[in-house]
């Protein structure tokens, strides 16, 4: 839960619906900041004794902050603010005449009600530095007009629009561009960065006094999200660049006085996005490809060991066979998945049903299980665990059972940031003062300079213990 709605809970005693539309607020007034040059503040009042807690806090990026220090969760006595108070009570917009000088800079507030069926549920002040007004600019006044406009739309409930959708991490800023239009879609007002969008998109007509209508590539929806007062979000595309348009309806009891356009060049956004995507789908190819090589290479194994007379030459390049199948499996799992990381359970098990298929004498049935899980790991841990996984399961077949059936059990399991995968089979068992050091064998050496050098990790081969047979062990660390 956020600080938000934890304060609001706890100071307010609001619950639900209310306290969702406060969050909306505070998702959205960045623009109110921007346009009206103030610090925002968002209050929430003790229904019992009246004191004032700040719930959010917003600074603007047009002008310097007022507040260098987070005032988020600050309570004062309800004669401390008397304008929020009052706007509490009074349910209007409460402007000071007198500027309050306790910060050290002269600082005029306004104090605008958040209405909720019928209530005051918060209010918000925009806190103005009186120390940096000069004479104000077109720009200026154009902003602080639209911020007077939204102010009242917040106080009679119409800011924010519900549902609106918007991409808030890419939504345009004030400081990206801004229109002004009037409600018949003519632009009274233009900032420098809005005419540049436009012309990037070539459009060399002028841009203030003209209608929407003449001049922008795809002016319908915005005429008609202008007629209905609606918010829309939508982006327009020519010449290789893309622009992102949000235009905010301004109301007045319902009647449209006009809209905000704001307007920004997400262009370099766009392509990036679309680089990524492209990028996504080669690294795909490519292992899908890798895949397919290995696939090839174990084919001409298998074919050349058909060719071979003696028995000990096929079984070598058998092995071999299964070692490279195991591999192309890894890059099967990541060929099919965006994020370079693999569900090894599903590694895991199609290992077994592999070996299942090849190895398994019908007169010594050895049945193999998979309990646990090891989630979703990089490929770089994948490959050589499915290496390492492959050699166990296949000694477990090779000698765990020379003259009955049984059963191996896998288990995959997170610990912290480990990861234990333990082969367990209930065979005739390793000698007990056998180690992996001493055995003159390759698949045991490549499973332990695999876990210790590439995986970090250790690995025991050792009398199961409690019972026949033999348990592997192995421990790794997990990457961040
Ligand atoms: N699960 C097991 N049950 C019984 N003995 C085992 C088990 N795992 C390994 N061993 C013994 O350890 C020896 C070494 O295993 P290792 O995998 O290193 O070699 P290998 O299986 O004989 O040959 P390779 O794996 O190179 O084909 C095996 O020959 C076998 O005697
Ligand atoms: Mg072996």
């Amino acid at each position: 839960m956020s600080s938000l709605e934890e304060l609001v809970e706890q100071r307010a005693g609001l619950h639900g619906a209310p306290v969702d539309a406060l969050a909306a607020v505070a998702s959205d007034w960045q623009i109110l900041a921007d346009l009206s040059f103030s610090d925002l503040l968002m209050f929430a009042r003790n229904p019992e004794d009246g004191t004032l807690t700040v719930v959010a806090q917003m600074r603007p990026y047009t002008a310097q902050t007022i507040y260098q220090e987070d005032l988020v969760g600050r309570t004062y006595a309800a004669d401390d603010k008397p304008s929020v108070t009052r706007a509490f009570v009074e349910g209007v917009i409460i402007r000071d005449g007198d500027p309050d000088w306790s910060t050290g800079v002269p600082v005029r507030e306004e104090a605008i009600p958040v209405p909720y069926d019928n209530e005051v549920i918060a209010v918000v002040t925009r806190e103005a530095n009186l120390s940096m007004v000069r004479a104000p600019s077109q720009l200026e006044l154009t902003y602080l007009q639209a911020a007077n406009d939204l102010s009242n739309m917040l106080a009679e409930g119409e800011f924010p629009f519900p549902g609106e959708e918007a991409e808030r991490g890419v939504s345009p800023r004030v400081g990206d561009g801004l229109l002004r239009l009037d409600p018949s879609g003519v632009v009274s007002y233009a900032t420098p960065n809005a005419i540049s969008a436009y012309r990037r998109l070539g459009v060399i007509d002028n841009v203030i006094g003209n209608n929407v209508a003449n001049f922008d590539l795809d002016p319908e929806p915005l005429l008609e999200a202008l007629a209905d007062g609606e918010p829309l979000e939508s982006e327009v595309e020519s010449r290789g660049a893309v622009v992102l348009r949000r235009c905010l309806p301004l109301t007045r009891s319902h009647h449209v006085l006009g809209s905000l356009m704001l307007v920004r060049e997400v262009s370099e956004l766009r392509r990036h996005e679309r680089l990524l995507l492209y990028k996504d789908a080669t690294i795909r190819e490519i292992h899908h490809r890798v895949k397919n090589n290995l696939q090839t290479v174990a084919s001409l194994l298998r074919l050349q060991s058909r060719r071979l007379g003696s028995d000990e030459a096929r079984a070598a390049l058998g092995e071999s066979v299964r070692r490279i199948s195991s591999i192309a499996l890894v890059h099967e799992t990541l060929s099919q998945d965006s994020r370079q990381h693999v569900s090894f359970d599903k590694v895991a098990q199609r290992l077994i049903d592999m070996l299942a298929v090849g190895l398994i004498d019908p007169d010594r049935p050895v049945h193999m299980r998979l309990v646990g899980s090891a989630g979703e790991l990089p490929a770089e841990v994948a490959t050589p665990l499915a290496l390492v996984l492959s050699e166990l399961l296949q000694n477990a077949v090779e000698h765990a059972f020379p003259d009955r059936g049984g059963e191996v059990l896998v288990t995959l399991e997170r610990r912290d940031a480990s990861l234990y995968v333990e082969v367990r089979d209930d065979g005739v068992g390793v000698p007990a003062e056998w180690s992996v050091a001493a055995s003159s064998n390759l698949g045991l050496r490549i499973a332990s300079t695999l876990v210790e050098s590439e995986l970090g990790g250790t690995l025991e081969v050792e009398p199961a213990g409690d019972g026949p047979g033999t348990r592997c062990e192995t421990l790794l660390p997990l990457p961040r």
